[in-house]
Order: C-alpha cells, then sequence, then structure tokens
C-alpha cells in the first residue's frame, strides 16, 4: 500500500474529531473522501501528512509508519493542497510554484534542469503557462488554486492530498484537474463535495460522518439512494451514466420538510 491508516484517532478540545479511522490507498489510485461539512476530511487530510500528531493509531507510506520520518523525508513524497491555502502577496506564479521544489533541494545546491522542468511541467499542466509572470494577488479564484495545483505537482510527490481542489474551478478546470490527477502516477486521496466527480474519477471512495468511515468502496458499492439519504439528508436517483458507465446521481431535494416560518 502507498498510504495506509490503522485505527486512527485524533481530537481537539476534548471532542474526537476523528474517530477510529482505517483506510488504504494502493500506489497510483486514487481515493475520493466524500462526507459532510465538519465530517473530518481535512483534519484526516492533515494527519495523512502530518501537519497534525495521531492520538493513537498508525498512519504509514509505504513500509514507512509517518512518526518514523523526518519532516523532509514527508515533504519528499507527499504533497498537500490545503482547503484554504493561502500565499504571500507580492509573488508571482513562478515564485509560488518554484517552491514546490523546495524539499528536493538542499540549503546550497544551486537550481538545476531537474527543478525547471519539474516546474514548467506542472504550469503546463494545470494550464498556467502565460500567466508564469503575473503576480499572485491579481490572479482570479480558479487561477490561484490551479497554482497551488501546480506548486504540490512541482514537488514530484509520491502521494497528492487534495482538498476541495475543484473549489473556485469552472466545469471545464473542474473536469481538467481531475482527470490530470486521475491518470498521473501518482497515489491520491481527494476531499471533495460533488459526489458525481468523485464517482467519475476516483477508483474507490470512503464516506466520512462525524469522525468515522461508514461506507468505503467503488462509486457503486457506495453511492447508494439509501447512503445519501442517511449521510448527507436528500434525496437522490442514482443512475449509471451512458456515457462513462459510473454512477451518476440527480438530487431531488432535501428530505427534511421545511419548516413554515409565516
Ligand atoms: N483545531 C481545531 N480546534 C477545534 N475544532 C476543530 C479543529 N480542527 C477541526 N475542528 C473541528 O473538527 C470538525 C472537523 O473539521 P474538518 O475541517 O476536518 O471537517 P471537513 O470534513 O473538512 O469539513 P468541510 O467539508 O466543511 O471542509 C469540525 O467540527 C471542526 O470545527
Ligand atoms: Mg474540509
Amino acid at each position: 500500500m502507498s498510504i495506509s491508516v490503522s485505527d486512527v484517532h485524533w481530537a481537539t478540545a476534548g471532542v474526537m474529531i476523528v474517530n477510529g479511522v482505517s483506510l488504504e490507498v494502493p500506489s497510483g489510485k486514487t481515493l475520493g473522501l466524500i462526507g459532510p461539512n465538519g465530517s473530518g476530511k481535512s483534519s484526516l487530510l492533515r494527519l495523512i501528512c502530518r501537519l497534525r500528531k495521531v492520538r493513537s493509531g498508525v498512519i504509514a507510506l509505504g513500509d514507512t509508519a509517518i512518526d518514523a520520518m523526518t519532516r523532509h523525508d514527508i515533504a519528499r513524497r507527499v504533497a498537500f493542497v490545503e482547503q484554504q491555502a493561502t500565499t504571500e502577496t507580492q509573488v508571482t506564479v513562478l515564485d509560488v510554484v518554484r517552491l514546490g521544489r523546495t524539499p528536493h533541494r538542499g540549503p546550497w545546491s544551486p537550481w538545476n534542469s531537474a527543478d525547471d522542468e519539474a516546474v514548467s511541467n506542472a504550469l503546463r499542466q494545470v494550464g498556467m503557462v502565460e500567466k508564469t509572470q503575473q503576480f499572485w494577488h491579481t490572479l482570479s479564484g480558479g487561477e490561484r488554486q490551479r497554482v497551488h495545483i501546480a506548486r504540490a505537482l512541482a514537488q514530484t510527490p509520491s502521494e497528492l492530498l487534495l482538498d476541495e481542489p475543484t473549489n473556485h474551478l469552472d466545469i471545464q478546470h473542474q473536469l481538467e484537474i481531475l482527470s490530470l490527477v486521475s491518470t498521473l502516477p501518482v497515489t491520491s486521496v481527494i476531499a471533495l463535495h460533488d459526489l458525481n466527480l468523485a464517482a467519475m474519477f476516483c477508483d474507490r471512495i470512503a464516506v466520512l460522518n462525524h469522525g468515522r468511515i461508514v461506507a468505503a468502496g467503488t462509486a457503486e458499492e457506495v453511492l447508494t439512494e439509501g447512503l445519501i439519504a442517511e449521510v448527507f439528508g436528500v434525496r437522490a436517483h442514482v443512475e449509471r451514466s451512458p456515457h462513462h458507465g459510473r454512477q451518476h446521481i440527480h438530487f431531488l431535494g432535501c428530505i427534511l420538510e421545511v419548516p413554515d416560518v409565516r
């Protein structure tokens, strides 16, 4: 396994946020992490790259527990695009993407052609080559998101963690970015709110609710009308898409009656 999470707990302020989570992601596969707001998706991603420390349980990358790795070891293999990533204002797109190379460079090692190649590939993959010299603070929301994804790709990770990477992206870029990630030779965990995108692009899906995994498997196994009703409180009609053969979900509405406020 490329990423394995075994019975992981994490609590803060006396509240258990990640409550006995176990999951495994084989090398090169894409796991979609879905669940309502506050269910623990971002917290779990932070634990996987050790921005937070587990209270109990074990997280391993390959055969090595992350507790036995240095920060530098982790940074060389795991790239993380946070849900609300920010960047200093007086920097260009190129400066931001070049930061992705930091874990691969020693304090005295000169910038080399492998660094250049990783940065230009990443800019090309997210379609931001023409904006290379533009200042970060002048970019649109979707362009900023794509630059953060490019920074992660420039890191040439073996594991890629993306927290709602389609935020701010128009539909074309949502499809392009997820299609890119799902075909890259990296192991990915992607927190997503769009269940149809999760079904289209993820090999497997894990559903978090109140810090626990309540379902895991292929989209077909997991994204049932019953589960969507139970976890999200929404009526849905699930069918197989004629275009890509995967689950396709039509949302019919909220299950709870809206109270009459008149
Ligand atoms: N440092 C913290 N202190 C207090 N509460 C926290 C902390 N970090 C997370 N939480 C709480 O843990 C819960 C899970 O948060 P998390 O950000 O992991 O949810 P999420 O599934 O990513 O939600 P969303 O879909 O809204 O991004 C939330 O109720 C949040 O308020
Ligand atoms: Mg989140």
